[in-house]
């Protein structure tokens, strides 16, 4: 037993392998999140010890013997509230994951050095912290606001257009809106995974014995005791839950087995003893040689091509032979991380009746429970999945990760099971941005008017389709960027591989596309001798105009040319001072378009008090659903803020699908804004569910061969500036413009695209998730993934421009999406001004003297 004070309490704990798991698990001291232990490289666990602020996860229990530990929970509750209120109202968190931990650090800072704190040296020591989400930008301002002493409220906003802080902004920031792995029940066990060891192997023989010998332990599960589907998957079912005997693996991420233990370090130790024989294979690596490989690269599947997306629109070829110009140019993207704090955990309960309750922070609540129930061979009325609020997930968490494993071993043993996967295994299993070669030819006539693009791609998918298929065609539909082009040729293959599987993240595909386009455009600009603005404006999209695979642009594209309108003063103004300059144009979807038709509903019931619940079944991940689902009751029913809660519920089907693609945001706005006027139509009775409805059902897909297809009906645009001071090589600020159609809070816009801006400099400069030849990834560390740190954010000015979408509730077009498409090219173009070289495989790197945006190693 160690003995030590908490919070100004003595206490006594058991064996753990940390300060941070004997707060969590022993002391239920949930505020210190386990977002990386025990590498202590994301700064979530931050306490004070004796004062100092320190990571818990990388202390031992000897080491603390003794010694004064404060976390949050110990904070004066006066001092709670105002550090909370101040990062609330500043818009300082989105998913909160890494506030406890910031807030921890900032009290020691302050207390150290008060009002005279700078924001660089606050820049400087968050250097221990990673935040996924803002960008740090609005951190720092909330540092500010905490060093001058002043006590700021956090105030929700009210209708449309109004800033304010996100609901739940205060009880989030203290880390008091449990995420799954903060959440406890009685007898609940903890289950750890069994991962491949080689990428591409077959499973001779999986031998739990010794597993199972292990005090402690519960139970250990394989393959072979599945009830029901061995393979799971959103589009197509090709994921196996496990790896049988016989079997073979097919990626690092693979699982074989899941131990179940009275404790998490139990299981996880013992999970190292389940012994797997293999016959190692050849694995498949490389994509391009994959597409004719005759081996197939995943097991039990035809072929290693996933996807083919084509489209053709008039004779390319022989207009790209009359072009007064011409490029012909191939770039490569890489492989990337979505590093969301939180990794991923699931709990699960059966219950007395029979069911099975599934505590989720994935992205799609009715996906989950479909797989789930497919797994366990059970009717879906069995299952109930209790959606989370999640600590980030950009994409990463729509698949499934360890949900059917963990409701396997709670199933079976009809115990409570816990499954949180440590970083490493987080990092093994859930998928990637993709890899894209891309080959590109373009022209242009005399006066810089585009006259054809060819585009070929190729993308590693990694073995699991995941939504891989729909990344690539996503990618070939943008292909073109936000440009008018008399006729374009496009290809993209999604190809099988024993990598990481690749999937869906923050730009899905678009941003691949984009920085190949705005490097096409640039050069083109170059040979005409027109600057870059110009050579935008003059192709940019309008209404009417015919877009990629023939859809003719609505009045929403207006915002195109909006956006290269106010972003022109600070062009102008970085080019007349010699600065290195770089513009990029882009443009996103938002929604799944492409001929699905989505319905999405929402419940709006009033209390005999007035007050009003709103119920839906998105997941809240930090962009703020909640926040916009709020925000438009307030709009249409015109009630004060805090008589509005926002539920989700995942009890009845309320649509959705994946909270992707800011769907959340259009269509939930919609269904909420129906719901809200069949209540005023019917007098708002207490008691009444009354359910509204947004429906999208006029898109097209490609396979109808209309002429005309409306393949999306939502596109957001965006122009971002990036300047480099030819001194320092530094990026000195980045300016960026985004037309969101309507700022539902314009806080949380700016907030969402100061994210998008640091994860899309980090794309450009440093990201990377290589795999090596066998298969396995590199760089299995957070710090290892390039992103940059708080100190290296250069200055992010943020514009927003409002051009209405027709037919989207408000003119809504979304924000979160787009983010990051144009940042990668404005970064290239910028380079290619500091030193003349043309660049086209990402990450660029800066020049090498005074990389000082590149992430910290
Ligand atoms: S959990 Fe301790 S630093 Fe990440
Ligand atoms: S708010 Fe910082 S990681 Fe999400």
């Amino acid at each position: 037993m160690t003995k030590f004070t908490v919070n100004g309490r003595p206490v006594e704990v058991g064996d753990h392998p940390s300060l941070l798991a004997a707060l969590r698990e022993e002391l239920d001291l949930t505020s210190a999140k386990d977002g990386c232990s025990p590498s202590g490289q994301c700064g979530c666990c931050t306490v004070l010890i004796d004062g100092k602020a320190s990571v818990s996860c990388q202390i031992s229990l000897e080491k603390v013997a003794g010694k004064s530990i404060t976390t949050l929970e110990g904070f004066e509750p006066a001092e709670r509230e105002r550090f909370a209120a101040a990062f609330a109202a500043s818009g300082a968190l989105q998913c909160g994951f890494c506030t406890p931990g910031i807030l921890v650090r900032v009290k020691a800072l302050i207390d150290k050095k008060g009002s005279s704190l700078t924001r660089d040296e606050a820049a400087r020591f968050l250097g221990a912290h990673l935040c996924r989400c803002t960008g740090y930008t609005k951190i720092l301002d909330a540092v500010e606001v905490l060093a001058r002493g002043e006590a700021p409220t956090a105030v929700l906003p009210g209708g449309l257009g109004t800033r304010g802080a996100r609901y739940q902004g205060v009880e989030l920031a203290l880390g008091d809106r449990g995420y799954v792995d903060d959440i406890k029940v009685p007898g609940m066990l903890h289950g750890a995974l069994r991962l491949a060891d080689h990428a591409r192997a077959d499973v001779v023989k999986i031998d739990t014995s010794a597993a199972l010998a292990v005090p402690g332990v519960e139970g250990v599960f394989t393959a072979a005791d599945l009830p029901g589907d061995l393979r799971v998957g959103i589009i197509y079912t090709d994921w196996p839950v496990f790896i049988p005997e016989g079997g073979r693996t097919s990626y690092l991420g693979d699982v074989l087995a899941i131990v179940v233990a009275d404790s998490r370090q139990t299981a996880r130790e013992a999970a190292k003893l389940v012994e797997v024989s293999y016959r190692p294979l050849r694995p498949l690596t490389d994509a391009i040689a994959a597409v004719d490989d005759p081996e197939n690269a995943v097991w039990e599947l035809e072929g290693n091509v996933l996807s083919r997306s084509v489209y053709k629109r008039g004779d390319v070829d022989s207009l790209l032979a009359s072009s007064a110009y011409s490029v012909h140019e191939v770039f490569q993207t890489q492989r990337v991380e979505h590093a969301f704090l939180e990794p991923e955990s699931t709990l699960a309960v059966p219950g007395p009746d029979g069911t099975l309750k599934v505590y989720s922070g994935g992205q799609g609540v009715w996906d989950d429970r479909d797989q789930i129930a497919a797994v366990l061979g059970v009717p879906t009325e069995k299952i109930v999945v209790e959606l989370v609020s999640n600590g980030g997930a950009f994409g990463g968490k729509e698949d499934m990760s360890n949900q059917g494993q963990t409701a396997l071993a709670a199933w079976l043993l009809q115990r409570p099971v816990k499954c949180t996967l440590s970083r490493e295994e987080s990092l093994f299993i859930h998928p990637k941005r993709h890899p894209i070669r891309m080959e590109y030819w373009a022209g242009c006539d005399a006066e810089g008017m585009l006259t054809g693009l060819k585009a070929r791609m190729i993308g590693d998918s990694g073995p699991y389709a995941s939504v891989g298929m729909k990344v690539l065609e996503r990618a070939a539909g943008h292909a073109s960027g936000p440009y008018r082009l008399p006729a374009i040729d496009v290809e993209a293959i999604a190809v099988r591989t024993n990598n990481s599987v690749c999937g869906a993240f923050r730009g899905f595909g678009a941003n691949q596309a984009q920085f190949a386009m705005e490097g096409v455009i640039e050069r083109l600009a170059q040979q005409v001798g027109l600057d870059s603005w110009e050579m935008r404006y003059r192709n940019a999209v309008t209404p009417g105009v015919v877009w990629g695979p023939g859809q003719v642009m609505d009045e929403g594209s207006l915002g195109a040319r909006q956006c290269l309108e106010a972003i022109k003063p600070a062009y102008d103004e970085a080019t007349s001072l010699g600065k290195a300059v770089g513009l990029g144009f882009g443009l996103k979807n938002s929604g799944l378009g492409n001929g699905f038709v989505e319905i999405i509903r929402a419940v709006v019931r009033f209390s005999e008090q007035g007050d009003v619940e709103i119920r839906h079944c998105w997941t809240e991940m930090g962009q703020g659903v909640h926040t916009v689902a709020m925000q438009v009751a307030i709009e249409e029913l015109g009630l004060d803020p805090c008589r509005v809660r926002v539920i989700v519920d995942t009890t009845r089907e309320l649509g959705a699908g994946q909270t992707t693609g800011s769907r959340g945001t259009v269509m939930g706005a919609g269904a909420v804004a129906d719901a809200c006027r069949r209540a005023l139509a019917d007098g708002c009775r207490p008691g009444v569910d009354y359910e509204g409805e947004y429906r999208v059902d006029w898109t097209n897909s490609l396979d109808e061969g209309l002429e005309n297809p409306i393949i999306h009906a939502v596109f957001s645009y965006a122009a971002q500036l990036v300047v480099i001071d030819r001194e320092t090589n530094k990026i000195e600020k980045v300016v960026a413009v985004h037309d969101v159609g309507r700022a539902v809070n314009p806080m949380l816009c700016e907030g969402q695209i100061e994210g998008a801006v640091h994860m899309g400099l980090g794309y450009a400069l440093s990201e990377d998730f290589p795999c090596d030849e066998e298969g396995r990834p590199v760089n299995m560390t957070l710090r290892s993934l390039g992103i940059i740190r708080a100190k290296d954010v250069p200055p992010i000015e943020t514009i927003l421009v409002e051009a209405p979408q027709p037919r989207a509730p408000y003119g809504i077009k979304g924000v979160g999406e787009i983010g990051l498409v144009p940042t990668a090219g404005a970064v290239a173009r910028a380079l290619q001004q500091l030193d003349g070289q043309w660049r086209s495989t990402l990450p660029m790197k800066m020049p090498a003297s005074e990389g000082a945006n590149a992430a910290d190693e």
